[in-house]
């Protein structure tokens, strides 16, 4: 029996992680993030009622698993506080339940500054990021001057390492984005009230991880954004500043591979996009148009809509790979219901490689496949039996292709809402 799962998108986003997450959550004694920050936005749907979680783990409506946000996460300390607040006035117990490992970068005013400023000055080049200063944080973790919950935790290390962060930044503000620098003072003040608040939810995760794990109990990691917004193995540079890809559990919370007994790939029945960059197979006609209406396509995060488009099964291949997937949950089917016809992307003309970066993936152009609609409604079915046989047939072609095994299907935004072939706890 699989112990320990591993959710990750397999698009650019959006496929309805946060969803399965709380569900599996409920066989987990720990939900860990490992890699992003609250660029993402994960809805939950129980009861009837909506909860879209940024930075909080999505096992927290659950009433047993603990919360950890694991090294590899960059934290704005005031997101993650009004994160606490509103779940903790909607009744919901967060500050006992979760644990931040000291070791997480921390976005300061600064680094949402620049995240501006940059999209700014790239202009039309502009990647469209979610402005949360994600890009500038983990920037300045690879650099080596960042400042961590560890030092936002201890006055006297906060003001030795925050000044010398700060100038640099406003440095950068001011004479090359010619942008507002930040009152250092008040960044040092928040920064100090930031740190006393969060210091009693600071813990070693990754020792947590492995004593659960020694005690055979569940983990269940949860990834943010998607395998195609990977800083290595994604659309670059229109990608975020992470690794979204499996190796980002290892690093982003500290276990070996040997610690992964199962790779959940989420992947929506057609594909969507929130920001500029290379999609395939992005429609701009009534389809698409279509897909962006049932599918309630507006990001969680930021409220922009999304780019909608079919499948593309060439792209889902090559990160089933790269992320050792071991089933896949297809998501929104039932967004699919009642169209004549769908299709699939089966390979790519203009290129003869897979495409490592935007200017090949500008030169792809998708190849389809079309596969008869079905008839009758897919949403909210829960027996496979259920399943339309135009449905079935689409799935059967989706494994083909994409070489992996439809494990889960997810059938409308709520919970309940599953059909379950294999669970991924056995
Ligand atoms: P995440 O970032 O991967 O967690 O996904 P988001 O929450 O940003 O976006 C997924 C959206 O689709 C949310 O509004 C979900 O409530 C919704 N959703 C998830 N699964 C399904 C499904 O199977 N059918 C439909 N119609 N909506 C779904
Ligand atoms: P979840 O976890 C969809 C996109 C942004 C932009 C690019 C870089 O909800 O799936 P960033 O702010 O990270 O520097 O932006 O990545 N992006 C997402 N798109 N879902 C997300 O998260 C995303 N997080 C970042 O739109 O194109
Ligand atoms: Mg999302």
């Amino acid at each position: 029996m699989a112990r320990s799962v591993v959710i990750l998108g397999t698009q650019w986003g959006d496929e309805g992680k946060g969803k399965i997450v709380d569900l599996l959550a409920h066989d987990a004694d720990a939900v860990v993030r490992f890699q992003g920050g609250h660029n993402a936005g994960h809805t939950l749907v129980v009861d009837g009622r909506k909860t879209v979680l940024h930075l909080i783990p999505s096992g927290i409506l659950t009433d047993r698993a603990r919360c950890l946000v694991g090294n590899g996460v960059v934290v704005a300390p005031d997101a993650l506080l009004g994160e606490i607040a509103g779940l903790e006035s909607a009744g919901i117990e967060v500050k006992g339940r979760l644990g931040l490992s000291s070791a997480c970068p921390v976005i300061l005013a600064c680094h949402e500054a620049l995240d501006r400023a940059r999209e700014k000055a790239r202009g039309k080049k502009a990647i469209g990021t979610t402005g949360r200063g994600i890009g500038p944080v983990y920037e300045d973790k690879a650099s080596r001057h960042g400042i961590r919950l560890a030092d936002l935790a201890d006055p006297a290390r906060l003001a030795d390492k925050l000044g010398g962060v700060l100038d640099y930044h406003n440095f950068l503000l001011r004479h090359y984005y010619e942008a507002e620098p930040l009152d250092v003072a008040r960044v040092a003040d928040d920064a100090a009230r930031q740190g006393e608040a969060l210091k009693p939810m600071l813990c070693d995760v990754t020792d947590e991880l492995h004593t659960l794990r020694r005690q055979g109990r569940a983990l269940l990691f949860e990834g943010a954004q998607g395998a195609l917004l990977d800083i290595d193995h994604g659309t670059y540079p229109f990608v975020t500043s992470s690794n979204t890809t499996v190796g980002g559990v290892m690093t982003g919370a500290g276990v070996g591979p040997g610690d992964i007994d199962y790779v959940l790939g989420i992947t929506k029945a057609y594909t969507t996009r929130v920001g500029s960059g290379p999609f395939p197979t992005e429609l701009d006609d009534e389809n698409g148009r279509r897909m962006a209406e049932r599918g309630v396509e507006f990001g969680a995060t930021t409220g922009r809509p999304r780019r909608c488009g079919w499948l593309d099964a060439v792209a889902l291949r090559r990160m089933v790979r790269i992320n050792g997937v071991t089933g896949l949950c297809l998501t929104k089917l039932d967004v699919l219901d009642g169209f004549a016809s769908v299709k699939v992307c089966v390979d790519y003309e203009g290129v003869d490689a897979f495409p490592l970066g935007a200017e090949e993936w500008a030169r792809a152009r998708p190849v389809y496949e079309t596969i008869p609609g079905w008839e009758g409604d897919t949403r909210g079915i829960t027996d496979a039996a259920d399943l339309p046989s135009g449905a079935r047939a689409y799935l059967d072609r989706i494994e083909t292709l994409v070489e992996a095994p439809i494990h889960m299907l997810s059938t409308g935004p709520e919970r309940e809402a599953n059909v379950i072939f294999q669970h991924p706890y056995g």
